[in-house]
C-alpha cells in the first residue's frame, strides 16, 4: 500500500511518499524560516502564500524521487488540521484535486495524529503507549491506545513550550527560530547563577504552565539591564533546565497513571519541535527509566513538522477503511480527544 502525504499547517511545506511496510520513498520538506525571519515568527499569510507557491513542485519532487505514479498510489492523505487555516486550505485543497484526478480516495489527517503516530512509522511501536508532544503550538501528554484512540492526560494551561523558548530567544535577542538559538547559547551557560520557578512541579495532574516562568525570565532581563554574552548564556541555560524539569515531572505523572491503567511493555514517545532539545531528551530519559518505561524518539526529522507522519497516519487509517469525502472542510482546531476541556493560550493550536 502507497500513501501520498502532504504537510501545510503551519512554516512547513512538505510531501511524502510512504509504505505499509514502514519505508518513507521521499519526504520534502521546505521550510519558511526565511520568509519569517524578518518579523520574528510565522505570519499566517504569508505561510499560505508560501505553501501555495511551493506545493505543487514538492508533490511531483516526492512523486519522482519515490518514482511512484498517481495510478500506484492507494490513498491520498494531508494534514486537515488543526493549524493556520490559510495553510491548511491549500494543502486540503491540492490532495483532493490529485485525489479526484487520479480516482483516488482522500484521507483528512489530524495534524496531531501525525505526530502521535510517527513513532509507529520510526520503530514500529505497538498499542498502547504514551506520548509527550511538545512543540511550538502544543504541548500535551496522551495515551495512545490505537488508531483513533487518544486519551488526553495533561495539556499546557497556558502556553507551549516551544513558544516559551521562541519568546525567551526574543528577550535574550537570540535570533529565530528561538529554542535551538536558546539550546546554544544555553551551552556557554551556567546554570546555578540565576533560579527559575519549576512551574506546576510537584502538583496533581499532568497539566503543564509556561507563561510564569516566561514572566520570570522577563522580570529577570528587565534587572540585568544590559546583557553580556554570558549573562545570556546563564539566562539560557537556566531557562532551558527549568523547562526541562517541569516537563519530566509532568511526564513522571503521566507515566505514574498510564502504568496503573495498562500492565506490560511501557513507552514514552517525544515527539514534536522541542523534542529536539538535547537536555530535554536527556532528562526525559532518566525519568522514563526512573518510571521503568523506554523512552523512544523518532529522528528528528519525523519530530519536526513533516508529510511522512501524514501519509503514515493517512496509512494508518486508509488500511481500517477509513477515507473522508471531497466536502471534508479543514478545521483550524481539531483536539484528539475531543472529551477533553478546551485549551487556551499563545500559540495553542490544538
Ligand atoms: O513541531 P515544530 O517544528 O512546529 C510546530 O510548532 O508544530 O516545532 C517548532 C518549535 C519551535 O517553537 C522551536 O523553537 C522549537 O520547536 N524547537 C526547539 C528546539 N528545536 C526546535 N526548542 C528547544 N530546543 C531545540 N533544540
Ligand atoms: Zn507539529
Amino acid at each position: 500500500m502507497l500513501v501520498l502525504g502532504i504537510e501545510t499547517s503551519c512554516d512547513e511545506t512538505a510531501a511524502a511518499v510512504v509504505r505499509d511496510d514502514r519505508t518513507i520513498l521521499a519526504d520534502v520538506v521546505l521550510s519558511q524560516l526565511d520568509e519569517h525571519r524578518p518579523f520574528g515568527g510565522v505570519v499566517p499569510e504569508i505561510a499560505a502564500r508560501a505553501h501555495l507557491d511551493h506545493l505543487d513542485r514538492l508533490v511531483a519532487e516526492a512523486l519522482r524521487r519515490s518514482a511512484v505514479d498517481l495510478a500506484a498510489l492507494d490513498a491520498v492523505a494531508a494534514t486537515a488540521g488543526p493549524g493556520l487555516i490559510g495553510g491548511i486550505m491549500v494543502g486540503v485543497t491540492t490532495a483532493k484535486a490529485i485525489a479526484a484526478v487520479a480516482g483516488k480516495p482522500f484521507v483528512a489527517v489530524n495534524h496531531l495524529e501525525g505526530h502521535a503516530l510517527s513513532a509507529r512509522l520510526s520503530h514500529g511501536l505497538e498499542f498502547p503507549y504514551l506520548l509527550l508532544l511538545v512543540s511550538g503550538g502544543h504541548c500535551q501528554l496522551l495515551t495512545v491506545e490505537g488508531v483513533g484512540r487518544y486519551r488526553r492526560l495533561g495539556a499546557t494551561i497556558d502556553d507551549a513550550a516551544g513558544e516559551a523558548f521562541d519568546k525567551v530567544a526574543k528577550m535574550l535577542d537570540l535570533g529565530y527560530p528561538g529554542g535551538p538559538a536558546v539550546q546554544r547559547a544555553a551551552a556557554a551557560g551556567d546554570t546555578g547563577r540565576f533560579a527559575l520557578p519549576r512551574p506546576m512541579k510537584g502538583r496533581p495532574g499532568c497539566d503543564f504552565s509556561f507563561s510564569g516562568l516566561k514572566n520570570a525570565v522577563r522580570l529577570l532581563v528587565a534587572e540585568l539591564g544590559t546583557l553580556s554574552d554570558q549573562d545570556k548564556a546563564d539566562v539560557a541555560a537556566a531557562f532551558q533546565l527549568a523547562v526541562a524539569e517541569s516537563v519530566a515531572d509532568r511526564s513522571g505523572r503521566a507515566m505514574g497513571e498510564f502504568a496503573r491503567d495498562y500492565a506490560g511493555p511501557a513507552h514514552l514517545v517525544v515527539a514534536g519541535g522541542v523534542a529536539a532539545n538535547t537536555l530535554l531528551r536527556q532528562t526525559l530519559a532518566a525519568k522514563a527509566a526512573d518510571c521503568g518505561f523506554t523512552l523512544v524518539a523518532p529522528p528528528l526529522a519525523l519530530c519536526t513538522d513533516n508529510a511522512a507522519m501524514i501519509a503514515w497516519a493517512g496509512l494508518e487509517r486508509f488500511r481500517l477503511g477509513q477515507s473522508d469525502g471531497l466536502d471534508f472542510a479543514a478545521r483550524p482546531r481539531w483536539p484528539l480527544d475531543p472529551g477533553a476541556k478546551r485549551l487556551r493560550g499563545a500559540g495553542v493550536k490544538a
